[in-house]
């Protein structure tokens, strides 16, 4: 597999990727002119007030309480749900509230999968209640179930191997976690891969590297030209239970129930709020999340954390007083679990603005401690983004590493070459919890929070108020400001 289709995988069916920091290159030798730098070293006082006023001061905790009045008062959001359209509403009024300027929804149509009851149970060997959750797209079962002898493969190789033996069986795929990027495959490809040979259904071990017997969702894709069997996951140690007792010889039979189903598309929208730049305002600066989420859980940190953490960027810029040269746009993506529809739909309908996207910037991999920025572009704008990170010692903060991979709404626009970050956390453990019902509040914290929305205001600010634009092809370009 080319990593162009790893990446494609990565980008397209996540939240998020791991593998990609295999291509975290050291940034070249940077020669930036010294009046690039000296612009940039003046921005120390504000970067200071804003952290002053976002970690220590006024804001300290805001964008914790947003959020937690938010996920509070609406849980879960899937696309196509009413409680999501709700959600949007409060956004918009919540953004007016706080003085946004230009606030506005763009309509979209999305998928709309409801899940329904569901159950999965081992009947043989012995019985047991199997923790599940059905992989969205899947289609239900009849009302009856789906009672069959289950097969254990780890890759599809394996299936292969024993293609012959897979039709009228549920296949159970127990692959290892390599990384999300690489494992996910699994949860994408499955159902058609196992129905291309007969299987029945599919049960996926979940794309975790931890697990407390908790099933993690996630999206699915079936091929267009082969039948569409259900398709769940099930946990880690489901998983490794039924491989020892399939290696062990002892038949298996599990009945999955699902009333899972595919309603027609939906209208939903993503979320826009603005601080319109002073003397360029035709050129704009993006910070974003998405503001859908699973339909277990609360979707707190998968995207609440980088929602709330763009939008209340804005409004503490805003409240500051500190109205850039460019525009500061916020957008609350809709329908990215679904795969990236929102972005999609507002890319395609904003492409009279793609030569004037100065920066673009989206946090959809956690917000747990920051440590800088990953960035996308050509090696100048690692050069000058490492010259901002350079004004945050204070929150440790200063790290810069590529590619933006944790920013999937912002696929489209980075392939084409516009430069973009994501944010740099501590997000060793956000596949812990991520598509599961272990993403709560208690996945967020307070302090990492703020300086977070302290980092990422600050850059948007700077980025957006700098006397030249984020350069986009030729380094000759920058030399020459
Ligand atoms: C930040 O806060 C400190 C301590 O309260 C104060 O000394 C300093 O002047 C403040 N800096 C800015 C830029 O507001
Ligand atoms: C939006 O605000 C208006 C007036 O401030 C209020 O009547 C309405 O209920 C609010 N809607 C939501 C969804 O919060
Ligand atoms: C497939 O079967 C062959 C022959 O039995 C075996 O050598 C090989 O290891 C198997 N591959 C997998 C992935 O199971
Ligand atoms: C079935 O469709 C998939 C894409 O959905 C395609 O990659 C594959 O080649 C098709 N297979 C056949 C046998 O047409
Ligand atoms: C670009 O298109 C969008 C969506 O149709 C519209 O709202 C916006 O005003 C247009 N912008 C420009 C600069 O023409
Ligand atoms: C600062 O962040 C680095 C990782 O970027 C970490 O190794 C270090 O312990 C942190 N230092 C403090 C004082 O938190
Ligand atoms: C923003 O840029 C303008 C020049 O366009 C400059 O005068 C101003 O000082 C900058 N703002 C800050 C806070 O440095
Ligand atoms: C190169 O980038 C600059 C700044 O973004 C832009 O003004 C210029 O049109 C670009 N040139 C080409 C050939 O794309
Ligand atoms: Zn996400």
């Amino acid at each position: 597999m080319t990593e162009n289709v790893l990446i494609t995988i990565c980008l397209l069916l996540l939240c998020t990727i791991v593998f990609c920091d295999i291509s975290n290159n050291e940034i070249e030798q940077c020669n930036l002119p010294k009046k690039i730098k000296d612009e940039i070293a003046s921005y120390a006082p504000v970067v200071e007030k804003i952290i002053n006023e976002t970690v220590y001061g006024k804001y300290k905790g805001t964008t914790y309480d947003h959020l937690a009045d938010f996920i509070d008062k609406f849980g879960n959001r899937i696309a196509g749900s009413s409680n999501l359209e709700n959600a949007i509403d409060y956004m918009l009024n919540k953004s007016i509230q706080f003085n946004l300027e230009n606030v506005h929804g763009e309509k979209v149509q999305v998928p709309h999968w409801v899940r329904g009851k569901e159950s999965a149970t081992l009947l043989e060997p012995r019985y047991q209640s199997l923790a599940m959750l059905g992989l969205g797209s899947s289609i239900g079962t009849p009302p009856e179930g789906i009672r069959a002898e289950a097969v254990v493969v780890k890759s599809f190789d394996e299936l292969k191997n024993i293609s012959k033996k897979v039709k009228g069986k549920i296949v159970v795929f127990d692959q290892e976690y390599v990384s999300y990027g690489i494992s996910v495959q699994y949860r994408d490809y499955a159902a058609s891969t196992s129905a291309s040979y007969g299987g029945v259904a599919t049960l996926v071990r979940s794309i975790t590297p931890f697990s407390l017997n908790t099933p993690h969702t996630g999206w699915q894709d079936y091929n267009d030209n082969i039948t569409k069997i259900p398709t769940a996951c099930i946990t880690v140690e489901d998983a490794n239970m039924l491989r020892r007792m399939y290696e062990r010889g002892e038949k298996i039979v599990i009945e999955l129930k699902m009333e899972a189903k595919n309603l027609p598309p939906a209208t939903s929208r993503n979320t826009v709020g603005e601080i319109v730049g002073h003397s360029e305002p035709q050129k704009i600066v993006i910070i974003s999340g998405h503001l859908d989420s699973w339909d277990v859980g609360q979707g707190a940190m998968d995207d609440g954390g980088g929602a709330f953490l763009s939008w209340n960027s804005a409004v503490i810029l805003k409240a500051l007083g500190l109205r850039a040269k460019r525009t500061i746009r916020t957008i609350l993506w809709t329908a990215e679990e679904e795969g990236l529809v929102g972005a999609f739909a507002y890319v395609k309908a904003h492409k009279n603005e793609t030569k004037n996207l100065n920066f673009v910037m989206e946090s959809d991999e956690g917000t747990f401690t920051p440590h800088g920025l990953k960035y996308s572009g050509i090696p100048d704008v690692g050069c000058i983004l490492q010259e901002i990170l350079n004004l945050f010692p204070t929150i440790n903060a200063t790290q810069l590493q590529q590619p933006a991979d944790g920013a999937p709404d912002l696929t489209e626009w980075l392939q084409e070459g516009i430069p973009g970050a994501s944010l740099l956390n501590e997000a060793e453990r956000y596949f812990w919890f991520h598509h599961s019902a272990a993403d709560t509040m208690d996945a967020e914290n307070p302090e990492a929070l703020d300086k977070a929305t302290a980092l990422w205001a600050s850059v948007a600010y700077i980025v957006a108020n700098l006397s030249f634009d984020m350069p986009r092809n030729s380094t000759d370009y920058l030399h020459k400001v």
